[in-house]
């Protein structure tokens, strides 16, 4: 038994307009909180739904995504950010900090650099809502922020006697030409000392790629008479109207802190002061104008308002009724279905490298981590963005050559595995994300990841084409003469690749392309190149019985050796990340590499010996902790069950990670949210609904709730799942039986049709396993032979 404080809200019907006394619905349950701490580096400030300002206060410690819920210092409040990124921290450009005063009216008194101006804050004052943060300072200033698509709001309650000794109130506001991983190049401050405006730019390295971008900043301030204005660099201070940073080009080290600052008397009214931001990447002008359009009055309530307004709409799209399920659940849910709508970020008329009509969104942070749960949930939930967001994926490649792995900040990420833009690519097609997008050109993109290798690989495309269209294979320490990349994870990009070349294979069907669909059909089994079918797997010296894993390979075809845990939490699960010394696989072990044929598991499952060891061993993998849930590539591992006839275990599965692993606490995610994909992961399995991404193909196990209706934004249809039978306790967690719009439906598996037409999937559930779904005919498809056998063209019945 877990938890048990039932609740006794069920959910009203779609009321918009605030009433009181309303039911609450999914926005009241979002606690923007959740993974700010031990490493879910969740940014928790406000936001709108895909949003470029994403104002929130930054520590110094753990900042990956500005703000951590532990005792670190905040250094400052900045404009944007990314969301659960796993390396260096993200953005966090031109942070402004508040002083009630100086300490005898001297300006040289207050403190400029970060590490002599970071304060602690209140413990307790935090209050978090999607749109609106809300922090209090040891010196009493209080500081809530908002925003609009490209401007921060704050505003600042200064105390009306700050404690420092010999303080008046005279609030000191300084903006600092920095970032949060102080990788500032050049950059330059204007200081208008009639206006009190600020503007002004920088240069800074991306979190994980290469290159650099320029943002740009314009901060005004309302409530209080400007007295003086002046620039600083390092503690020293000067009056006057004009600064400009110049650091030799030289991106980075920062060379010194340097920035702006305004001075007010006491603030007429209520002792707040409201300072305004605006960003963007073009130019100040256009930094001034995103503000000076978005919020002309400097109105704080109005745009929380307004913020709040813009998050209701976007999670009305589900409704659940709970059932009277713990609370916990329900916060999980909503909160991670609110952080997949963080990122990617709408830059649209923001971006410096090409002029162009179509969309554009950045923050691709990055396409490894989404492509498995974000895309797919955001293509449930808003298929208009995820549209917007493919046109962006073709627009880079239609200006920049390749498809994107990952990107932030207008510069190319690092890439993981495989070229998997192809995945959401091929995702949008079976899904119906069609609207502008031009297919031909997409199509020309994934043969371009298939056959033409880039000369530097590790940002985009793939890498050792040469070896995978003549061996079959990455070779491990592969000679590569047509590009460069890091020579390592021939294994995990070996069956990447292989899963990229089968979405190819897909499309190419689809497209009417005999030729390239048996190629690219062929070359997606080139996993089992790296299957060593005599190889043995022991943990401290005790032989698990499972034979045959992935093992390295050289180019003359002999193998190489990696123990098969390696890289697990089991051994060394540090081992196998982007440097030299990487290893075979990448943040997994051969272990869970193995299980890596999304596209024929009935292959895997035969060659792995058959279903009930096929069982066997993924029981084996989840239960000894071999599998890490934290890192992506955990997530389908717990629906794979469905291939081999048991999609009971996956639900079982499902509920041995959710709440254990996931929950409403503020440490509450197992790994790094990395722009929401640990929240789209349990806001799809809490629905019952997790997909094998690149196909049309959803696996059913029971929601967590009584029910789940999602409202489709391109049809107007609603889908529904319910389940009879469902106890709160969550102890009915076994379908019996289905039926779909009344009829009889034993698959184990969905497709998007459902929730394009819209219908009702009823789901009688009890406490132990049944027949149901478990027959070869039920099971999702495959190429055969274990299973359906169907053709590939069972993925495109769309009956
Ligand atoms: C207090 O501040 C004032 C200026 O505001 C200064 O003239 C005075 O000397 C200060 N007193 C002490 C004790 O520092
Ligand atoms: C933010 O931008 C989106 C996309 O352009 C737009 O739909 C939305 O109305 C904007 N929100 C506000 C509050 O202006
Ligand atoms: C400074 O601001 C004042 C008042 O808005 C304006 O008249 C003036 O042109 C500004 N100065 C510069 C150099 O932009
Ligand atoms: C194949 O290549 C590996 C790695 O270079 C080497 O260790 C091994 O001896 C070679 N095997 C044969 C049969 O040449
Ligand atoms: C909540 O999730 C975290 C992160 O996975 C985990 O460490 C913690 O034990 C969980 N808490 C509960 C009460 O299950
Ligand atoms: C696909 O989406 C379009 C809107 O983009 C909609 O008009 C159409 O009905 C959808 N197709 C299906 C089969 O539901
Ligand atoms: C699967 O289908 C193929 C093509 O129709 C057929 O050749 C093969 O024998 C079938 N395999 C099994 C196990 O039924």
């Amino acid at each position: 038994m877990r938890i048990l404080i039932a609740t006794t809200w069920s959910i009203a019907v779609a009321v918009t307009n605030a009433q009181p006394n309303r039911a609450k619905t999914g926005y009241d349950y979002v606690d923007p909180l959740i993974g700010t701490i031990n490493g879910g580096h969740v940014f928790p400030g406000a936001t709108l739904p895909f949003g470029m300002a994403k104002a929130g206060p930054d520590v110094n410690g753990e900042n990956q995504g500005g703000f951590a819920s532990d005792n670190s210092p905040i250094i400052g409040f900045s404009h944007m950010h990314d969301s659960g990124t796993g390396g260096s921290p993200s953005m966090g450009n031109f942070p402004i900090f508040p002083h009630p005063g100086c300490q005898n009216d001297d300006i040289n008194a207050c403190s400029f650099n970060y590490w002599e101006r970071q304060i602690p804050r209140v413990q307790g004052s935090v209050r978090a809502q999607p749109g609106y943060f809300d922090i209090t300072l040891a010196s009493q200033v209080r500081a809530e922020m908002t925003v609009t698509n490209r401007t921060a709001l704050y505003r600042l309650t200064f105390p009306e006697t700050p404690l420092t000794r010999n303080t008046t109130l005279s609030p000191l506001i300084l903006l600092e030409l920095s970032d949060l991983p102080q990788t500032r190049g050049n950059g330059d401050i204007a200081i208008n000392a009639t206006s009190g405006r600020l503007t002004g730019s920088g240069s800074f390295l991306p979190s994980f790629g290469i290159g650099s971008y320029t943002s740009y900043f314009c901060a005004d301030f309302k409530g209080a008479k400007l007295r003086r204005a002046g620039a600083f660099s390092n503690s020293r201070n000067a009056q006057g109207s004009q600064v400009t940073i110049v650091t030799e080009g030289k991106n980075p080290p920062l060379v010194r802190p340097a920035g702006g600052w305004v001075q007010f008397q006491k603030p007429t009214n209520n002792n707040q002061i409201l300072a305004r931001v605006g960003m963007s990447f073009i130019s100040e002008k256009q930094a001034c104008a995103n503000a000076e359009r978005e919020l002309p009055s400097f109105e704080f309530d109005g745009t929380v308002e307004v913020a709040e307004k813009a998050w209701r709409e976007k999670l009305d799209v589900i409704k659940i009724e709970d059932g009277g399920v713990s609370e916990v659940f329900v916060k999980a849910f909503w909160s991670g279905v609110y952080r997949t709508m963080i990122s990617p970020q709408d830059y649209t008329g923001e971006n410096p490298l090409w002029t162009s009509d179509e969309p554009y969104y950045d923050s691709f942070y990055c396409i490894w981590d989404s492509f498995r749960s974000i895309h797919p949930l955001l293509t449930l939930l808003d298929p208009h963005a995820q549209t917007l967001m493919v046109r962006t994926l073709l627009d880079v490649y239609r200006h920049e050559g390749k498809l994107p792995d990952c990107r932030m900040s207008h510069c190319k990420g690092f890439t993981q595995g495989g070229s998997n833009a192809d995945v959401v690519i091929a995702d949008a097609y079976f899904k119906n994300i069609t609207a502008g997008i031009d297919w031909k050109l997409a199509y020309e993109a994934l043969i371009s990841d298939a056959e033409i290798e880039p000369p530097n690989w590790d940002v985009e495309g793939r890498g050792g084409l040469e070896s995978w269209k003549k061996l079959g294979y990455i070779p491990t320490e592969n000679v590569d003469l047509l590009g460069t990349g890091l020579e390592t994870r021939s294994i995990s990009r070996t069956v990447e690749y292989a899963y990229n070349d089968f979405v190819i294979a897909l499309l190419a069907k689809e497209f009417g392309n005999h030729a390239d669909y048996i190629k690219y059909l062929g070359r997606s089994g080139n996993w089992k190149n790296m299957f060593k079918a005599d190889q043995t797997s022991a943990i401290n010296g005790v032989d698990t019985g499972f034979v045959g894993f992935l093992q390295p390979r050289y180019m003359n075809g002999t193998w190489g050796f990696q123990d098969p845990i390696f890289c697990s939490p089991l051994l060394e699960i540090h081992s196998c990340y982007l440097n030299p010394q990487g290893h075979e696989t990448y943040e997994g072990s051969c272990w869970l590499y193995t299980f890596y044929v999304p596209g024929d598991m009935a292959h895997l499952i035969e060659t792995l010996g058959g279903p009930d060891t096929f069982v066997q061993r993924l029981d084996f993998m989840h239960d000894k902790n071999i599998v890490y849930i934290g890192d992506e590539q955990g997530f389908l591992k717990v629906f794979l069950y469905h291939y081999a006839g048991r999609p009971g275990l996956s639900s079982k599965r499902a509920h041995f990670y959710i709440p254990s692993q996931f929950n409403d606490t503020i440490g509450g995610i197992p790994g790094n949210d990395d722009s929401g994909a640990m929240g789209s992961f349990e806001a799809l399995t809490m629905m019952g609904i997790f997909p094998n991404a690149g196909q049309d193909v959803y696996f059913i196990t029971p929601p967590f709730f009584k029910s789940v209706s999602i409202l489709n934004q391109q049809t107007g249809k609603t889908a529904t799942i319910r389940s009879v039978n469902f106890d709160p306790s969550l102890e009915n967690i076994y379908i019996q039986s289905a039926t779909l719009n009344g009829k009889e439906y034993t698959r184990n598996w969905l497709q998007h049709s459902f929730f394009l037409e819209g219908g009702t999937l009823e789901l009688t559930v009890g406490p132990e396993e049944s027949k149901w779904g478990t027959r070869p005919e039920d099971v999702p498809p495959s190429l055969g032979p274990y299973g359906s056998n169907r053709t590939l063209n069972a993925m495109f019945d769309r009956a």
